[in-house]
């Protein structure tokens, strides 16, 4: 690859992405720094730097799946550190927790995005860049320069490689989704549709409306950005098979894969999932790393 014009990438392994940090700067050849790191008892993290990062510039590759909080704060201690001994400190964020609530959906919310965005800046971080942000509203809350590149492309490219399948169709559970599965659906030159699910905002219950016919003796492809219960999919394919649907396949960004969500997919009866390794799990299958490297080489 072709490094930047400027100067020359050193990358911080957080202790949430290591070996995706370690084969990200292997790829960019790019050097790691010397970081001692270790979790106390009590749970509390400690980090000694021990390379010279002044005048250097540093991205910082922590994803921030769950544990959410202590990911999000081991970010923190490392940018402020390094910030304080003189690097730029750049913060690749894989999967960017808290993009879910962007805004006040009630009352009386936090906007738990925008306190985040206050604390990287107040850390010394200068830049971001993350992956399919949840919804590109939440960039407006950053008053760094914040930027969400997408995994979108490599998925479709995945299923065209790996699947053979028959009249297939793109779906997104709901509106939010649209422009993934519009992308989606365009590469893999197929049509697309957009299911129609709410969410109670109190209690998060799941529920869909109007499911389509298009779907009959049709493969679909459900895409989502994230899976997190497992919850979304589950219903979406279950009404989609109640519609007619052949197969159903599903695939995400971020597989957060919380508690039984993977056993609770499979009891649908989907045949795959697919998820890419912005967060490690058992179905992180498809490197983002590409994307990131054409990212930093623009810098
Ligand atoms: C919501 O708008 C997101 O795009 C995902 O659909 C949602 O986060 C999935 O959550 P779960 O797997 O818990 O249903």
């Amino acid at each position: 690859m072709a490094k930047s014009s400027q100067k020359e990438w050193l990358i911080a392994p957080g202790p949430a992405s290591r070996e995706f940090a370690i084969n990200l700067a292997k790829s960019i050849g790019a050097d790691i720094l010397d970081i001692d790191s270790k979790l106390f008892p009590d749970g509390e993290s400690y980090f000694r730097i021990k390379s010279n990062v002044m005048n250097k510039r540093v991205a910082i590759v922590q994803s921030t799946y769950p544990p959410v909080d202590k990911h999000i704060l081991q970010l923190l201690f490392l940018a402020h550190k390094l910030s304080e001994d003189g690097a730029e400190v750049h913060a690749i964020i894989p999967y960017l927790a808290y993009a879910r609530q962007h805004r006040a959906f009630l009352q009386g919310e936090v906007v738990s995005l925008g306190v985040f965005s206050h604390l990287l800046r107040s850390v010394g971080v200068k830049r971001l860049v993350t992956v399919d942000i949840h919804n590109v509203e939440g960039l407006g809350l950053f008053s760094i320069p914040a930027y969400s590149v997408s995994a979108i492309p490599l998925i479709a490219e995945y299923f065209s490689r790996n699947y053979n399948l028959s009249e297939a169709i793109v779906a997104s559970p709901d509106f939010g989704g649209s422009i993934r599965v519009e992308a989606f659906a365009k590469i893999l030159k197929i049509n697309y549709i957009v299911l129609n699910k709410s969410r109670n905002k109190i209690t998060g219950e799941v529920l869909f409306k109007d499911m389509t016919e298009r779907v009959q003796n049709k493969d679909v492809i459900l895409v989502d950005d994230i899976i997190s219960s497992g919850k979304t999919i589950e219903l979406a394919t279950m009404k989609l098979k109640e519609s007619g649907a052949k197969r159903v396949f599903a695939t995400c960004v971020h597989p957060l894969l919380v508690e039984n969500a993977l056993d609770r997919i499979k009891k649908a009866g989907v045949e795959e999932v697919i998820g890419t390794n912005t967060i490690p799990s058992p179905i992180s299958k498809i490197d983002i790393t590409p994307i990131l490297i054409s990212y930093l080489s623009t810098l």
